[in-house]
């Protein structure tokens, strides 16, 4: 694998990835989240690093450890995850939503832990829709203009091809990577499929690691291509 990177495909890019689940808080001891590890995203992380590329990882909660000479932010909610994003997307040229954000968060977090009351009735949680990340990156100037690059990531569970070439669109970026199932939470292999403009074609079924470093090498190309 050394050999695909020589000379570095990633040399002089500076790439930002999210990753992992977020965890919206119900109480201080509630919440609710999503089905996600963060091997996807932290092996892409560790690929982009090795392409010869800076890079910071945004992880929501996860178990996994840092890889070598990348910068890790962890963070908890969409809208954490939202504002460190923001900030660091100004200065990133890539950008790889691989975070399985949580799309709604309760309305209000109870200051204090939401006690059942005896009687049997259950508490009634409103919801609020939490902000699109990866639709705000690509929305900004940087990303319009064509210098920041914005990779997003489909979770279907039918008509894959379908939703993801719509949510391209929908999304306003210019690759869209869809999980092709059955659901890979957890597991240490996965395969792609990868929705541009040009078309549509597979990355077979892989471990999330080698899957990583040639994703990286399809984004290294298409930078390359314009
Ligand atoms: N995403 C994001 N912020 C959100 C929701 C999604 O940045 N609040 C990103 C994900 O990281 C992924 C892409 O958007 O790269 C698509 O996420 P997905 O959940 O598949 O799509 P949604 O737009 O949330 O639509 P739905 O879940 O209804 O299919
Ligand atoms: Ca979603």
């Amino acid at each position: 694998l050394e050999a695909l990177f020589t000379p570095p495909l990633l040399t002089g890019q500076h790439v930002l990835i999210t990753a992992g689940p977020t965890f919206e808080a119900i109480d201080p001891v509630r919440g609710i989240t999503n089905l996600s590890s963060g091997k996807m995203g932290f092996a892409i992380a560790r690929a982009a690093r090795a392409a010869g590329a800076q890079v910071t990882l945004v992880a929501g909660p996860v178990h996994l450890p840092t890889p070598r000479g990348v910068r890790r932010i962890d963070v908890r909610s969409a809208q954490n995850m939202l504002a460190i994003v923001e900030e660091k997307a100004r200065e990133a040229t890539i950008f790889i939503a691989a975070a399985a954000v949580a799309d709604w968060r309760p309305a209000t977090a109870a200051l204090h832990k939401i006690k059942k009351d005896g009687t049997g009735d259950v508490p009634a949680l409103e919801f609020v829709e939490n902000p699109d990340i990866l639709a705000t990156v690509a929305r900004t100037e940087r990303a319009r203009a064509g210098r920041l690059y914005c990779v997003g990531f489909a979770a279907e569970s039918e008509n894959l091809l379908e939703h993801a070439s719509a949510k391209r669109e929908r999304k306003g970026v210019p690759l869209l990577v869809g999980n092709i199932g059955p659901a890979t939470f957890g597991q240490d292999d996965n395969a792609l499929l990868l929705v541009d403009a040009q078309g549509h074609r597979e990355l077979p079924r892989a471990s999330k690691e080698a899957l990583g470093h040639q994703l990286v090498a399809e984004i290294a190309r298409r930078l390359a291509a314009v």
